[in-house]
């Protein structure tokens, strides 16, 4: 293969991409005290800065959008502080790196909730996932409360205010995490929104709620900073839709309005709903439905390959790929596509929490042959 459509450059926006190769967001769980990065993470993430672009792991918004053990915030000033600590460590390798905004929604546990109580969410309907405590045990998932209307309110707000934080903290940019059934995905899909206010029922309804966060959020980045992740098709977590294609057509096209930095698409899966039979493909195209769709830039990903991911680009089914487990073991990724030389294999046993091992310790190409030659 030659890779050279991996590397002209890309304007997302107000950043510039030396190349396509996209670091996708790989939420690891080894945040530090009070949910605030460390000096290890500012390593992991430095040790990646050759990515055209480092999307880093989701990240709660507010203390009631945790989730997962050990997982970072933006909320409060430590972890403001510790952000900054990654975003200079990438800077100065020459990177460029925007955070991922979450709230989980229904995916999470009372132990993370400020007030004890159940986690929140459009409609009081449960995932299908397990339950996590904040120490990390595993329990029956929690059915959830419906939010009132004030209280979304607070949570739009609360992505401004973290999209703020996040500007304080030296990010190039900021992605809404709507995809994979965390709440803005929660609110789009009507399977976990039953609601009868404007936030439920119709799709423009539904939609509300992610179009409310990109206005509010863009007021403080500006729209050229600003990403939107949504998994169309997906069913990660319960989440479904009765009429997938409909919404999610309707969501991109109100995306052009916005004049955003891109649009990322998760591909799902052709055997997960029963679509026109030019389809049914091993994995769902979404990038080649939706891009007729979307005006803007557009970065695809899941399942993707070095031969793969330079396809869709040639094909012009996408601008940019981006990689999420081939970065876990990669963390010279972009050279190592450059030259056309083997990948290191992950290790799924270390994605999920720990220290350095799995994490800061799998070796560039360079440090490998310099070992081997020794
Ligand atoms: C360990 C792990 C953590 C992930 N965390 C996130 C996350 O925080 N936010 C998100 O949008 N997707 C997350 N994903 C999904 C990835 O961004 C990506 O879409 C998925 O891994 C498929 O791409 P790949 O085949 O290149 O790994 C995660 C995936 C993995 C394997």
């Amino acid at each position: 293969m030659n890779p050279s459509s991996f590397f002209k450059p890309l304007h997302l926006g107000s950043i510039t991409l030396p190349n396509r190769i996209v670091m996708a967001p790989l939420t690891r769980m080894r945040a530090g005290a009070g949910n605030a990065p460390t000096e290890l993470n500012a390593l992991y993430y430095a040790q990646r800065a050759s990515a055209g672009l480092i999307i880093t792991e989701g990240t709660a918004v507010s203390q009631q959008g945790q989730g997962y053990p050990n997982a970072p915030g933006i909320y409060t000033r430590e972890q403001v502080d510790g952000w900054k600590k990654v975003t200079r460590a990438v800077h100065e390798r020459g990177g460029r790196i925007i955070l991922q905004l979450a709230h989980n929604g229904r995916n999470s546990h009372s132990s993370f909730m400020p007030d004890g109580g159940v986690p929140v969410a459009p409609s009081s309907i449960p995932s299908n996932l397990p339950g996590f405590t904040r120490d990390f045990q595993k329990v029956p998932i929690e059915s959830p409360r419906e939010l009132t209307v004030p209280e979304i309110r607070e949570i739009i707000e609360s992505f401004a205010s973290a999209a703020r934080n996040a500007m304080e903290a030296g990010f190039d940019g900021v992605e809404l995490q709507g995809a994979n059934s965390h709440l803005i995905d929660q609110f789009l899909e009507d399977g976990s929104n039953q609601r009868t206010d404007s936030y439920g029922g119709s799709i423009s309804n539904r939609m509300r709620f992610l179009f409310e966060i990109v206005e509010n959020v863009s007021a403080v980045t500006s729209s050229q900073k600003l990403g939107v992740r949504l998994s169309p098709f997906g069913q990660y977590g319960g989440i479904q839709d009765s009429d997938p294609m409909q919404l999610f057509t309707s969501v991109i096209e109100e995306m052009n309005k916005y004049d955003l930095a891109y649009l990322h698409l998760i591909e799902g899966r052709g055997s997960e709903i029963g679509l026109g039979d030019d389809l049914h493909l091993d994995a769902l195209n979404n990038a080649r439905i939706f891009r007729p769709h979307y005006k803007g830039n557009l970065i695809s990903a899941a399942a993707y390959t070095p031969a793969t991911g330079h396809e869709a680009l040639v094909s012009g089914y996408a601008d940019a790929i981006a990689y999420g487990r081939l970065f876990i073991s990669n963390p010279d990724l972009v050279e190592r596509i450059a030259d056309g030389v083997a990948l290191n294999a992950y290790d799924r046993s270390t994605f999920y929490g720990g220290d350095e091992r799995g994490y800061t310790d799998y070796r560039a190409f360079d440090e490998s042959s310099t070992l081997a030659k020794q």
